[in-house]
C-alpha cells in the first residue's frame, strides 16, 4: 500500500511503501537507522542485516543525505520516539541519488543557511515552523468564518499610504506613481461599510531599513475591520482571536512544538481576557524601572516593550498612545484628544508588538483636517474620506503580523525563520 508518513498510524503491522528522502542516517555492522522524511513528517526506518540480507543492507548503508527513494516496510509501534511509529524496512528503490548535499547535520552559520534557504526548508526544525505557520493561517480562517466575517482581498498596487510615507516601496504604474501596499486597511474600511465584518490576509511591504529580529521587508498581515464596533469591542475580538490561534496550535501541532522544544506551559496560559494598560501608566512603570531617557510623547522601543511585557504572562494591550505618534486615521479620545483610541498588543517573552489597531475617525471634517495636517495628498484619499459622506458609522479594526506571531508561538528567536523566503535588508536571494 502506498501511503505517507502522516498516515502510517492507519497501517500498524502492515507493509507500506512511502516516497521519501533520506534526512539522516546512522549505522553499525548489523543495523542501519534511516531518518526518512516525505514532507508530511519524519519517520525512522530500521534496516536489520540479519533480516534483509547483505545486498539490501549494503544499499541502505550507502544511502546519501537527501537521496530520494521509495521505501517499503512494516509499520510498528515505537513508544520511545515522539512520533510513536517506526518502519521495519524490507525494500529500497532509489529514485535519484543526491551527492554532496550542502546542509549536513553539523552546525552551519546563519548566512550560509539563509543562502541555502531553498534547501534549509527541508530540515526538521524549519518543517515544524512552517507547519505551525500553516496552522495559524488555518485557525485564522476558521475563527473569522465562524464569527461572521467575510474575507475581502485589498489591492497590492496602491496610490495611498495608510501608515505614513517614509517606508513605501515606490513603483511605476504605467505613467503613474504607485506603491506596494503597506497595509490593506483603508480598503478594508470601504469593505466593512459594504459587508459589515471583514478580514484580509495578504502580503504587505515596508521599505524599512530596520535590521532586527522582528522586521521583515515583506510580511503577511491579517486585517479585520468591523462596522459599528467601538474601541473596547475591538480589543475583545483581538484577545479572542489570539487565544483561539494559540489554543489551535497547542491542539494540532504537539509534535512540532516538541521538535522546537517550546515551553508549552507558557502557551497554555494564553486565554482571554488579556491585561490592558494605558500609555501613561506604561510610561510611569518604565520610569519606575529606571528608563529615564523616555518622556511623554516618545514612542516605545523594543527594550521598553520587553520590560512591560515581562510583567505579564499573557499578551498585554498598551492603549491610548499620544495622537502625535500614530497615523492620521485614528480616532482621538473625545475626552482627551491628545491621545487616540488605539492599542498595540505586545506578546510575552520579548516578541514585541504583534497587533496594531484602533477605532477609526468617522467624522468627515476631522478626517480631512488630519489628512492635511499629515501632509498627505487629499486627492489620493478622496475615496477614503467619501466613506464618511454616506452613512458614516463608528468602526474599528486591527492588523496582526503573521511572522511575529509565528515566532512567538513557535518560540523561534528571529522572524527570518517564520516565512518561507524572507525578504530582509540586503537579502533578495533565494
Ligand atoms: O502597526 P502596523 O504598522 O499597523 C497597520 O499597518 C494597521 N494599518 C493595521 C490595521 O489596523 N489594519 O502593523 C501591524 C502589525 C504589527 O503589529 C506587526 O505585528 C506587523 O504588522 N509588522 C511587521 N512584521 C514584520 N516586519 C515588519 N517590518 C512589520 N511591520 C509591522
Ligand atoms: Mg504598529
Amino acid at each position: 500500500m502506498k501511503t505517507t508518513i502522516s498516515q502510517v498510524d492507519k497501517y500498524v503491522d502492515q507493509e507500506v511503501t512511502i516516497g521519501c528522502w533520506i534526512a539522516n542516517k546512522r549505522s553499525s555492522g548489523k543495523i542501519a537507522f534511516l531518518q526518512l522524511r516525505d514532507g508530511t513528517g519524519f519517520l525512522q526506518g530500521v534496516v536489520v542485516k540479519a533480516e534483509v540480507g547483505e545486498e539490501l543492507f549494503q544499499k541502505a548503508k550507502s544511502l546519501t543525505q537527501e537521496t530520494s527513494l521509495y521505501v517499503t516496510g512494516k509499520v510498528t509501534v515505537d513508544e520511545r520516539s515522539p512520533f510513536g511509529y517506526e518502519l521495519q524496512v524490507t525494500g529500497l528503490e532509489i529514485i535519484h541519488e543526491a551527492t554532496d548535499y550542502p546542509i549536513t547535520p553539523k552546525a552551519h552559520g546563519t548566512e550560509f543557511l539563509m543562502d541555502h534557504r531553498h534547501l534549509w526548508l527541508r530540515s526538521k526544525r524549519q518543517h515544524a515552523v512552517m507547519k505551525i505557520r500553516n496552522e495559524i493561517i488555518r485557525a485564522t480562517y476558521e475563527f473569522f468564518n465562524e464569527n461572521g466575517f467575510t474575507k475581502v482581498d485589498p489591492p497590492i498596487l496602491t496610490g495611498s499610504a495608510p501608515e505614513g510615507t517614509t517606508e513605501l516601496f515606490a513603483t511605476k504604474y504605467f505613467d503613474e506613481d504607485a506603491f506596494l501596499s503597506q497595509s490593506g486597511q483603508l480598503y478594508m474600511e470601504a469593505a466593512a461599510m459594504a459587508l459589515g465584518k471583514v478580514f484580509s490576509f495578504g502580503p504587505t511591504f515596508r521599505a524599512e531599513k530596520s535590521k532586527t529580529r522582528r522586521h521583515l521587508i515583506e510580511f503577511w498581515m491579517i486585517e479585520p475591520e468591523m462596522a459599528f464596533v467601538e474601541f473596547n469591542e475591538n480589543l475583545e475580538v483581538q484577545e479572542q482571536y489570539v487565544s483561539y490561534i494559540v489554543q489551535s496550535v497547542l491542539k494540532n501541532c504537539q509534535l512540532e512544538l516538541k521538535t522546537l522544544d517550546r515551553d508549552i506551559s507558557k502557551l497554555e496560559k494564553i486565554q482571554a481576557p488579556f491585561p490592558r494598560i494605558t500609555y501613561d501608566d506604561a510610561l510611569a512603570f518604565l520610569h519606575e524601572q529606571g528608563f529615564d531617557d523616555i518622556e511623554w510623547g516618545d514612542d516605545f522601543g523594543s527594550p521598553h516593550e520587553t520590560a512591560i511585557a515581562e510583567h505579564y504572562e499573557k499578551p498585554v494591550f498598551i492603549t491610548h498612545y499620544p495622537t502625535s505618534l500614530k497615523p492620521f486615521y485614528m480616532q482621538p479620545d473625545p475626552e482627551r484628544p491628545e491621545v487616540v483610541l488605539c492599542a498595540d498588543l505586545i506578546a510575552p517573552e520579548g516578541y514585541g508588538e504583534i497587533i496594531g489597531g484602533s477605532e477609526r475617525i468617522h467624522d468627515m471634517e476631522m478626517l480631512e483636517k488630519n489628512i492635511e495636517k499629515h501632509g498627505l495628498d487629499a486627492a489620493a484619499y478622496k475615496w477614503y474620506t467619501e466613506l464618511r459622506q454616506y452613512g458614516s458609522v463608528p468602526h474599528s479594526g486591527f492588523g496582526l503580523g503573521l511572522e511575529r506571531t509565528v515566532a512567538w508561538i513557535s518560540g523561534v528567536e528571529h522572524v527570518r525563520e517564520t516565512i518561507p523566503f524572507p525578504r530582509l535588508l540586503n537579502r533578495l536571494y533565494p
